[in-house]
Protein backbone atom coordinates (compact mmCIF):
# COMPACT_ATOMS: atom_id res chain seq x y z
CA UNK A 1 0.00 0.00 0.00
CA UNK A 2 1.43 3.17 -1.00
CA UNK A 3 0.48 6.46 0.58
CA UNK A 4 -0.13 9.66 -1.55
CA UNK A 5 -0.24 13.38 -0.11
CA UNK A 6 -2.56 15.63 -2.04
CA UNK A 7 -1.54 19.19 -1.28
CA UNK A 8 -5.09 21.35 -1.30
CA UNK A 9 -5.21 24.74 -0.76
CA UNK A 10 -8.16 25.49 1.03
CA UNK A 11 -9.39 29.23 0.44
CA UNK A 12 -12.76 30.61 2.11
CA UNK A 13 -12.15 28.03 5.31
CA UNK A 14 -13.36 31.00 8.13
CA UNK A 15 -16.65 30.72 6.28
CA UNK A 16 -19.49 28.41 7.19
CA UNK A 17 -19.10 26.36 4.68
CA UNK A 18 -15.49 26.32 3.93
CA UNK A 19 -14.69 25.15 7.71
CA UNK A 20 -17.72 23.27 8.72
CA UNK A 21 -18.47 21.02 6.00
CA UNK A 22 -15.31 21.17 3.45
CA UNK A 23 -12.16 21.21 6.42
CA UNK A 24 -13.72 19.53 9.47
CA UNK A 25 -16.33 17.36 7.95
CA UNK A 26 -14.70 16.25 4.70
CA UNK A 27 -11.30 16.46 4.95
CA UNK A 28 -10.42 16.03 8.61
CA UNK A 29 -13.09 13.60 8.54
CA UNK A 30 -11.39 11.68 5.10
CA UNK A 31 -7.76 11.73 6.96
CA UNK A 32 -9.23 10.53 10.57
CA UNK A 33 -10.23 7.34 8.25
CA UNK A 34 -6.95 7.13 7.01
CA UNK A 35 -7.42 8.31 3.14
CA UNK A 36 -9.14 7.55 0.46
CA UNK A 37 -8.37 4.49 -1.14
CA UNK A 38 -7.99 3.63 -4.79
CA UNK A 39 -8.95 0.00 -6.37
CA UNK A 40 -4.80 -0.76 -6.72
CA UNK A 41 -4.57 0.15 -2.82
CA UNK A 42 -2.83 3.40 -3.24
CA UNK A 43 -4.36 5.59 -0.38
CA UNK A 44 -5.06 9.60 -1.16
CA UNK A 45 -3.96 11.75 1.89
CA UNK A 46 -5.05 14.99 2.07
CA UNK A 47 -2.75 17.79 3.05
CA UNK A 48 -4.45 20.99 3.69
CA UNK A 49 -2.94 24.48 3.46
CA UNK A 50 -5.26 26.94 4.66
CA UNK A 51 -6.01 30.49 2.75
CA UNK A 52 -8.16 33.79 4.48
CA UNK A 53 -7.65 37.35 5.08
CA UNK A 54 -7.46 37.25 8.94
CA UNK A 55 -3.87 35.90 9.90
CA UNK A 56 -5.52 35.27 13.82
CA UNK A 57 -8.56 33.50 12.27
CA UNK A 58 -6.93 31.18 10.17
CA UNK A 59 -3.90 30.10 12.58
CA UNK A 60 -6.26 29.54 15.18
CA UNK A 61 -8.08 26.98 13.03
CA UNK A 62 -5.23 25.24 11.96
CA UNK A 63 -3.60 25.17 15.61
CA UNK A 64 -7.15 23.76 16.54
CA UNK A 65 -6.74 20.71 14.47
CA UNK A 66 -3.08 20.17 14.58
CA UNK A 67 -2.67 21.67 10.52
CA UNK A 68 0.65 23.38 10.18
CA UNK A 69 0.00 25.34 6.95
CA UNK A 70 -1.64 28.08 6.74
CA UNK A 71 -1.13 31.75 4.93
CA UNK A 72 -3.13 34.91 3.97
CA UNK A 73 -1.58 35.24 0.27
CA UNK A 74 -3.00 33.20 -2.02
CA UNK A 75 -0.05 34.04 -4.67
CA UNK A 76 2.23 32.21 -2.05
CA UNK A 77 0.26 29.14 -1.96
CA UNK A 78 -0.53 28.41 -5.72
CA UNK A 79 3.20 28.97 -5.43
CA UNK A 80 3.82 26.03 -3.10
CA UNK A 81 4.88 22.83 -5.54
CA UNK A 82 3.07 20.32 -3.48
CA UNK A 83 0.03 21.50 -3.99
CA UNK A 84 -2.21 19.80 -6.41
CA UNK A 85 -5.92 20.95 -6.08
CA UNK A 86 -7.15 24.68 -5.46
CA UNK A 87 -10.50 24.58 -3.05
CA UNK A 88 -12.86 27.94 -3.32
CA UNK A 89 -15.05 28.29 -0.19
CA UNK A 90 -15.37 32.21 -0.42
CA UNK A 91 -18.02 34.75 -1.08
CA UNK A 92 -19.28 34.08 -4.78
CA UNK A 93 -18.31 37.48 -6.15
CA UNK A 94 -14.77 37.13 -5.62
CA UNK A 95 -14.24 33.10 -6.64
CA UNK A 96 -14.06 33.65 -10.53
CA UNK A 97 -10.48 35.86 -9.84
CA UNK A 98 -9.14 33.66 -7.14
CA UNK A 99 -10.07 30.65 -9.42
CA UNK A 100 -8.67 31.92 -12.44
CA UNK A 101 -5.39 32.73 -11.10
CA UNK A 102 -5.14 29.08 -9.78
CA UNK A 103 -5.85 27.45 -12.81
CA UNK A 104 -2.86 29.90 -14.38
CA UNK A 105 -0.69 28.23 -11.92
CA UNK A 106 -1.99 24.40 -13.53
CA UNK A 107 -3.81 23.62 -9.57
CA UNK A 108 -7.19 21.36 -10.32
CA UNK A 109 -9.99 23.35 -9.11
CA UNK A 110 -12.69 22.07 -7.30
CA UNK A 111 -15.53 24.92 -6.13
CA UNK A 112 -18.48 25.82 -3.96
CA UNK A 113 -21.54 26.71 -6.07
CA UNK A 114 -22.55 29.13 -7.74
CA UNK A 115 -19.02 29.37 -9.75
CA UNK A 116 -19.36 32.73 -10.22
CA UNK A 117 -22.29 35.54 -9.95
CA UNK A 118 -22.85 36.07 -13.64
CA UNK A 119 -22.94 33.20 -16.81
CA UNK A 120 -20.10 35.12 -18.31
CA UNK A 121 -17.55 34.78 -15.67
CA UNK A 122 -18.92 31.43 -15.22
CA UNK A 123 -18.36 30.61 -18.95
CA UNK A 124 -14.55 31.85 -18.61
CA UNK A 125 -13.80 30.00 -16.05
CA UNK A 126 -15.61 26.94 -17.30
CA UNK A 127 -13.58 27.73 -20.93
CA UNK A 128 -10.14 28.26 -18.92
CA UNK A 129 -10.44 24.81 -17.09
CA UNK A 130 -10.92 23.31 -20.48
CA UNK A 131 -8.18 25.05 -22.53
CA UNK A 132 -5.83 24.43 -19.12
CA UNK A 133 -6.45 20.55 -19.14
CA UNK A 134 -6.96 20.49 -15.39
CA UNK A 135 -9.43 18.12 -13.56
CA UNK A 136 -12.16 20.63 -12.50
CA UNK A 137 -15.76 20.03 -10.45
CA UNK A 138 -18.20 21.82 -8.61
CA UNK A 139 -19.75 20.87 -4.99
CA UNK A 140 -22.97 19.39 -5.83
CA UNK A 141 -24.14 18.16 -2.74
CA UNK A 142 -27.73 17.82 -2.80
CA UNK A 143 -27.19 14.67 -5.36
CA UNK A 144 -25.17 12.88 -2.56
CA UNK A 145 -28.19 13.38 0.90
CA UNK A 146 -29.50 10.01 1.56
CA UNK A 147 -32.96 11.64 0.66
CA UNK A 148 -31.90 12.22 -2.82
CA UNK A 149 -29.81 8.97 -3.80
CA UNK A 150 -33.40 7.38 -2.13
CA UNK A 151 -35.22 8.77 -4.48
CA UNK A 152 -32.56 8.20 -7.18
CA UNK A 153 -32.16 4.83 -6.54
CA UNK A 154 -36.16 5.13 -7.40
CA UNK A 155 -35.94 6.17 -10.60
CA UNK A 156 -32.98 3.54 -11.45
CA UNK A 157 -35.48 0.86 -10.55
CA UNK A 158 -37.95 2.47 -12.41
CA UNK A 159 -40.43 2.91 -9.44
CA UNK A 160 -42.68 5.70 -10.69
CA UNK A 161 -43.16 4.99 -14.77
CA UNK A 162 -43.87 7.61 -16.70
CA UNK A 163 -42.82 10.61 -14.59
CA UNK A 164 -45.61 13.69 -14.26
CA UNK A 165 -44.07 16.35 -12.58
CA UNK A 166 -41.94 17.46 -9.69
CA UNK A 167 -42.29 19.85 -6.89
CA UNK A 168 -39.79 21.70 -4.74
CA UNK A 169 -40.62 22.99 -1.44
CA UNK A 170 -37.23 24.75 0.40
CA UNK A 171 -37.25 27.09 2.88
CA UNK A 172 -37.21 28.27 6.32
CA UNK A 173 -37.40 31.46 7.88
CA UNK A 174 -34.10 33.12 8.09
CA UNK A 175 -34.02 35.93 11.36
CA UNK A 176 -33.96 39.45 10.86
CA UNK A 177 -31.24 39.91 13.07
CA UNK A 178 -32.64 42.38 15.17
CA UNK A 179 -34.36 40.25 18.25
CA UNK A 180 -33.06 37.50 17.33
CA UNK A 181 -29.34 36.90 15.21
CA UNK A 182 -29.52 35.73 11.65
CA UNK A 183 -28.51 32.39 11.20
CA UNK A 184 -26.90 33.27 7.60
CA UNK A 185 -24.26 35.87 6.33
CA UNK A 186 -25.73 38.74 5.83
CA UNK A 187 -24.16 39.09 2.26
CA UNK A 188 -26.74 36.69 1.43
CA UNK A 189 -29.17 39.93 1.31
CA UNK A 190 -27.08 42.24 -0.28
CA UNK A 191 -27.70 41.89 -4.33
CA UNK A 192 -23.93 43.95 -4.73
CA UNK A 193 -22.39 41.38 -2.30
CA UNK A 194 -23.58 38.35 -4.58
CA UNK A 195 -26.34 37.40 -2.58
CA UNK A 196 -29.98 36.56 -3.27
CA UNK A 197 -31.91 33.32 -3.03
CA UNK A 198 -32.31 32.55 -7.00
CA UNK A 199 -28.04 32.51 -7.33
CA UNK A 200 -27.96 30.88 -4.16
CA UNK A 201 -30.25 28.26 -4.67
CA UNK A 202 -31.41 27.88 -8.84
CA UNK A 203 -27.75 26.19 -9.37
CA UNK A 204 -28.90 23.68 -6.91
CA UNK A 205 -32.22 23.18 -8.50
CA UNK A 206 -30.42 22.59 -12.15
CA UNK A 207 -28.34 19.97 -11.35
CA UNK A 208 -30.80 18.07 -9.02
CA UNK A 209 -33.57 18.13 -12.17
CA UNK A 210 -30.81 17.68 -14.81
CA UNK A 211 -29.20 14.64 -13.02
CA UNK A 212 -32.00 13.07 -11.50
CA UNK A 213 -34.83 14.27 -13.35
CA UNK A 214 -34.55 15.61 -17.03
CA UNK A 215 -32.59 18.92 -18.16
CA UNK A 216 -34.57 22.19 -17.83
CA UNK A 217 -36.15 23.50 -21.19
CA UNK A 218 -37.76 26.88 -19.77
CA UNK A 219 -38.61 28.61 -17.08
CA UNK A 220 -40.87 31.22 -15.54
CA UNK A 221 -39.67 33.13 -12.44
CA UNK A 222 -41.00 35.42 -9.81
CA UNK A 223 -38.65 36.84 -7.34
CA UNK A 224 -39.50 38.85 -4.32
CA UNK A 225 -37.66 40.61 -1.35
CA UNK A 226 -40.06 39.72 1.25
CA UNK A 227 -38.10 41.55 4.31
CA UNK A 228 -36.49 44.88 2.72
CA UNK A 229 -34.62 45.39 5.90
CA UNK A 230 -31.63 43.38 7.62
CA UNK A 231 -29.31 43.77 10.95
CA UNK A 232 -26.05 42.75 9.85
CA UNK A 233 -23.23 40.65 11.87
CA UNK A 234 -22.36 44.18 13.96
CA UNK A 235 -25.86 44.64 14.84
CA UNK A 236 -26.47 47.51 11.80
CA UNK A 237 -29.35 47.94 9.97
CA UNK A 238 -29.24 47.60 6.31
CA UNK A 239 -30.97 47.31 3.40
CA UNK A 240 -32.05 43.95 1.94
CA UNK A 241 -31.47 44.42 -1.46
CA UNK A 242 -31.13 41.00 -2.68
CA UNK A 243 -34.34 38.21 -3.67
CA UNK A 244 -35.70 36.15 -0.28
CA UNK A 245 -37.76 34.16 -2.20
CA UNK A 246 -38.47 32.98 -5.52
CA UNK A 247 -41.81 30.94 -7.49
CA UNK A 248 -40.64 29.07 -10.12
CA UNK A 249 -42.10 26.41 -12.67
CA UNK A 250 -40.02 24.79 -15.52
CA UNK A 251 -40.63 22.39 -18.24
CA UNK A 252 -38.36 19.66 -18.09
CA UNK A 253 -37.48 17.58 -21.27
CA UNK A 254 -39.88 14.86 -21.83
CA UNK A 255 -42.99 16.74 -20.98
CA UNK A 256 -41.90 16.68 -17.26
CA UNK A 257 -43.58 20.09 -15.40
CA UNK A 258 -41.46 21.03 -11.90
CA UNK A 259 -42.83 23.83 -9.86
CA UNK A 260 -40.27 24.99 -7.09
CA UNK A 261 -41.00 27.49 -4.17
CA UNK A 262 -37.98 28.66 -2.71
CA UNK A 263 -37.82 31.11 0.72
CA UNK A 264 -35.98 32.54 3.49
CA UNK A 265 -39.44 34.20 4.26
CA UNK A 266 -41.55 31.05 5.16
CA UNK A 267 -41.91 29.03 8.30
CA UNK A 268 -41.55 25.03 7.66
CA UNK A 269 -44.68 23.31 7.87
CA UNK A 270 -43.29 19.83 6.34
CA UNK A 271 -40.66 17.46 7.46
CA UNK A 272 -37.22 18.80 6.56
CA UNK A 273 -36.05 21.65 5.11
CA UNK A 274 -36.40 20.70 1.73
CA UNK A 275 -38.63 18.05 0.19
CA UNK A 276 -39.09 17.02 -3.30
CA UNK A 277 -42.10 15.28 -4.50
CA UNK A 278 -42.28 13.22 -7.55
CA UNK A 279 -45.28 12.34 -9.21
CA UNK A 280 -45.39 9.39 -11.63
CA UNK A 281 -48.05 7.08 -13.29
CA UNK A 282 -47.53 4.09 -11.20
CA UNK A 283 -46.07 5.81 -8.05
CA UNK A 284 -45.08 8.97 -5.99
CA UNK A 285 -42.24 10.03 -3.74
CA UNK A 286 -41.36 12.58 -1.05
CA UNK A 287 -37.64 12.99 -0.62
CA UNK A 288 -35.63 15.10 2.20
CA UNK A 289 -32.44 15.92 3.16
CA UNK A 290 -32.48 12.39 5.15
CA UNK A 291 -35.83 10.51 4.21
CA UNK A 292 -37.90 9.48 1.39
CA UNK A 293 -41.35 8.09 1.53
CA UNK A 294 -43.21 6.50 -1.14
CA UNK A 295 -46.82 5.51 -2.22
CA UNK A 296 -47.36 3.00 -5.08
CA UNK A 297 -50.26 3.27 -7.17
CA UNK A 298 -51.50 0.11 -5.61
CA UNK A 299 -51.78 1.85 -2.45
CA UNK A 300 -52.75 4.78 -3.43
CA UNK A 301 -56.60 5.64 -1.54
CA UNK A 302 -59.53 7.28 -3.47
CA UNK A 303 -60.50 10.65 -1.42
CA UNK A 304 -63.60 11.77 -2.54
CA UNK A 305 -64.22 15.75 -2.28
CA UNK A 306 -66.24 16.32 0.48
CA UNK A 307 -66.17 19.48 2.88
CA UNK A 308 -69.30 18.54 5.19
CA UNK A 309 -67.88 15.34 6.72
CA UNK A 310 -63.94 15.08 8.78
CA UNK A 311 -61.85 13.50 6.27
CA UNK A 312 -61.84 9.17 6.57
CA UNK A 313 -58.17 9.51 5.56
CA UNK A 314 -54.52 10.22 7.40
CA UNK A 315 -53.23 11.38 4.62
CA UNK A 316 -49.48 11.40 5.71
CA UNK A 317 -50.14 7.68 7.04
CA UNK A 318 -50.50 6.43 3.90
CA UNK A 319 -47.06 6.49 2.69
CA UNK A 320 -44.03 3.95 3.16
CA UNK A 321 -40.96 4.65 4.67
CA UNK A 322 -37.89 3.78 1.78
CA UNK A 323 -35.07 1.70 4.31
CA UNK A 324 -31.20 2.59 4.13
CA UNK A 325 -30.41 -0.47 2.96
CA UNK A 326 -26.34 0.89 2.85
CA UNK A 327 -24.41 3.36 5.22
CA UNK A 328 -25.02 7.32 4.10
CA UNK A 329 -21.72 9.17 4.54
CA UNK A 330 -21.74 12.80 4.94
CA UNK A 331 -22.45 13.72 0.97
CA UNK A 332 -19.75 17.03 0.85
CA UNK A 333 -17.41 14.03 2.01
CA UNK A 334 -18.53 11.73 -0.25
CA UNK A 335 -18.61 14.45 -3.10
CA UNK A 336 -14.69 15.42 -1.95
CA UNK A 337 -13.53 11.57 -2.04
CA UNK A 338 -14.50 11.29 -5.58
CA UNK A 339 -13.21 14.53 -6.52
CA UNK A 340 -9.75 13.28 -5.20
CA UNK A 341 -10.07 10.06 -6.99
CA UNK A 342 -10.29 12.16 -10.53
CA UNK A 343 -8.00 14.71 -9.60
CA UNK A 344 -4.95 11.75 -8.72
CA UNK A 345 -5.78 9.84 -11.73
CA UNK A 346 -6.22 13.09 -13.78
CA UNK A 347 -10.14 11.99 -14.76
CA UNK A 348 -12.63 14.92 -15.85
CA UNK A 349 -14.72 14.92 -13.11
CA UNK A 350 -18.49 14.67 -14.12
CA UNK A 351 -20.11 17.87 -12.16
CA UNK A 352 -17.16 20.04 -13.70
CA UNK A 353 -17.34 23.97 -14.42
CA UNK A 354 -19.29 23.22 -17.80
CA UNK A 355 -22.14 21.51 -15.17
CA UNK A 356 -21.21 24.55 -12.77
CA UNK A 357 -21.78 27.19 -15.45
CA UNK A 358 -25.24 25.74 -16.03
CA UNK A 359 -26.55 26.31 -12.66
CA UNK A 360 -25.82 29.63 -12.98
CA UNK A 361 -27.33 30.21 -16.62
CA UNK A 362 -30.59 29.30 -14.84
CA UNK A 363 -30.25 31.42 -12.01
CA UNK A 364 -29.72 34.48 -14.30
CA UNK A 365 -32.60 33.25 -16.83
CA UNK A 366 -34.65 32.82 -13.65
CA UNK A 367 -33.91 36.76 -12.89
CA UNK A 368 -34.38 38.03 -15.73
CA UNK A 369 -37.76 35.79 -16.61
CA UNK A 370 -38.78 37.38 -12.57
CA UNK A 371 -37.71 41.39 -14.20
CA UNK A 372 -39.77 40.85 -17.64
CA UNK A 373 -42.83 38.47 -16.41
CA UNK A 374 -42.06 36.04 -19.40
CA UNK A 375 -41.37 32.39 -19.78
CA UNK A 376 -38.02 32.04 -20.91
CA UNK A 377 -36.13 29.00 -22.81
CA UNK A 378 -33.16 27.71 -21.38
CA UNK A 379 -30.81 26.99 -24.19
CA UNK A 380 -28.12 24.21 -24.52
CA UNK A 381 -25.02 25.79 -23.18
CA UNK A 382 -21.93 27.00 -25.62
CA UNK A 383 -18.93 26.59 -23.71
N1 LIG B 1 -23.27 23.85 -1.18
C1 LIG B 1 -24.07 24.44 -0.32
O1 LIG B 1 -25.05 23.87 0.14
C2 LIG B 1 -23.78 25.85 0.13
C3 LIG B 1 -24.43 26.35 1.26
C4 LIG B 1 -24.12 27.66 1.67
C5 LIG B 1 -23.21 28.43 0.95
N2 LIG B 1 -22.63 27.90 -0.16
C6 LIG B 1 -21.65 28.71 -0.93
O2 LIG B 1 -20.43 28.76 -0.21
C7 LIG B 1 -19.83 30.05 -0.35
C8 LIG B 1 -19.53 30.62 1.04
O3 LIG B 1 -20.74 30.74 1.76
P1 LIG B 1 -20.76 30.79 3.36
O4 LIG B 1 -22.18 30.66 3.74
O5 LIG B 1 -19.76 29.85 3.89
O6 LIG B 1 -20.29 32.31 3.60
P2 LIG B 1 -19.43 32.93 4.79
O7 LIG B 1 -19.74 34.38 4.80
O8 LIG B 1 -19.63 32.15 6.05
O9 LIG B 1 -17.91 32.69 4.33
C9 LIG B 1 -17.34 33.45 3.29
C10 LIG B 1 -15.83 33.21 3.23
O10 LIG B 1 -15.31 34.02 2.18
C11 LIG B 1 -14.21 34.79 2.69
N3 LIG B 1 -14.07 36.04 1.93
C12 LIG B 1 -13.17 36.24 0.95
N4 LIG B 1 -13.28 37.47 0.45
C13 LIG B 1 -14.27 38.08 1.11
C14 LIG B 1 -14.82 39.39 1.02
N5 LIG B 1 -14.39 40.30 0.15
N6 LIG B 1 -15.83 39.67 1.87
C15 LIG B 1 -16.28 38.76 2.76
N7 LIG B 1 -15.80 37.49 2.86
C16 LIG B 1 -14.78 37.17 2.04
C17 LIG B 1 -14.53 34.97 4.16
O11 LIG B 1 -13.36 35.27 4.87
C18 LIG B 1 -15.10 33.60 4.51
O12 LIG B 1 -14.05 32.68 4.73
C19 LIG B 1 -20.78 30.88 -1.18
O13 LIG B 1 -20.35 30.91 -2.52
C20 LIG B 1 -22.10 30.14 -1.10
O14 LIG B 1 -22.88 30.28 -2.29
C21 LIG B 1 -22.88 26.64 -0.56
Amino acid sequence: MSRQSIGIIMNGVTGRMGYRQHLVRSLLAIREQGGVELPDGTVLWPEPLLVGRDPQRVRAIAERHGLDRWTTSLPEALAEPDTQVYFDAQLTHVREKAILAAIDSGKHVYTEKPTADSLDGALRLARAARDAGIVHGVVQDKLFLPGLLKLRRLIEGDFFGRILSVRIDFGYWVFEGDWQPAQRPSWNYRAEDGGGIVLDMFPHWRYVLEHLIAPVESIYSHAVTHIPSRWDEQGRQYDATADDSAFAILELAGGVTAQISSSWAVRVNREELVQVQVDGVRGSAVAGLRNCRVQDRSMTPRPIWNPDIPSPHRFLDQWAEVPDNIDFDNGFKAEWEMFLRHAYQGEQFPYDLVDGAKGVQLAQIALESGRTGQRLAVPALEV
